[in-house]
């Protein structure tokens, strides 16, 4: 198996993701949110990468909600922010989810091309590398970033993926992989490494410390989403 780690959104938009498993992560917070909501029994999410696309898409269904950011904060008009804290059980259960965020449903999106697309994040990565094994295929994990740039947030969680995968099975990773499956490997501490890097500083100083902590919180679900026809459902 051979493991390929994309540090952006951008980076995945002309990529064949043909006859691979895709794994996309957008820890903070797009996937946590997803990951969460499907968990509280969201019906489904639809990934948009436009506001007016959600808000069409809302509009036909009748029912749906919308949710989703732009610089962190809940959209105009919108039900719901991008706070997976807000996704609670009593709000979300049975309804449809049309969502659109500045990265996270972007790199989504510019990932449909793959035969298997799970969406991931610290809170479900142990249920996501055994999907992943289920079959022998290449790997292609796609993290958002930040505004088109790498995020550490995302590629530590990529390196973590890549890290238990190679302790269970023999790996091809180029040099750039097996950077970040040895910062994972050694990185003890997610919080204490990732406290000085930008998307978690902007997202502490706009008062979304308590998502962080949610965020980087390693297994405490074990649904694994996945983007099919457009649409991304929970599987266990
Ligand atoms: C994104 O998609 O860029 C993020 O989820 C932004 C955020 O932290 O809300």
């Amino acid at each position: 198996m051979k493991i390929e780690i994309l540090v952006s959104a951008k980076e995945a938009l002309n990529k064949d993701f043909k006859g691979k498993n895709v794994v996309v992560i957008d820890v903070l917070r797009a996937t946590t949110v997803m990951i969460t909501a499907l968990k509280n029994g969201a019906e489904k999410i639809y990934p948009f990468k436009e506001i007016k696309e959600a808000i069409e898409k809302k509009e036909e269904l009748k029912d749906g909600l919308l949710a989703g950011e732009r610089k962190g904060l809940k959209i105009e008009g919108f039900d719901f922010g991008n706070s997976p804290l807000e996704f609670t059980e009593k709000k979300i259960k049975g309804k449809v989810i049309c969502m659109t965020t500045s990265n996270g449903t972007r790199a989504i999106e510019n990932s449909q091309s793959g035969d298997n697309i799970y969406i991931a994040s610290y809170i479900n990565v142990s249920s996501v590398v055994e999907k992943v094994l289920k079959n022998e295929k290449d790997l292609i994990i796609v993290c958002a970033g930040t505004e088109d740039e790498f995020s550490l947030d995302d590629s530590l969680c990529a390196g973590i993926i890549a890290n238990k995968i190679l302790e269970k099975r023999s790996v091809l990773m180029d040099d750039f992989t097996i950077s970040l499956q040895n910062l994972a490997k050694y990185s003890k501490n997610i919080k204490e490494v990732l406290k000085d890097s930008k998307h978690y500083s902007y997202l502490k100083k706009i008062g979304y410390e308590s998502d962080l902590d949610y965020c980087l919180t390693l297994d405490c679900c074990d649904i694994v989403p996945e983007y099919k026809n457009k649409e991304i459902k929970g599987e266990y």
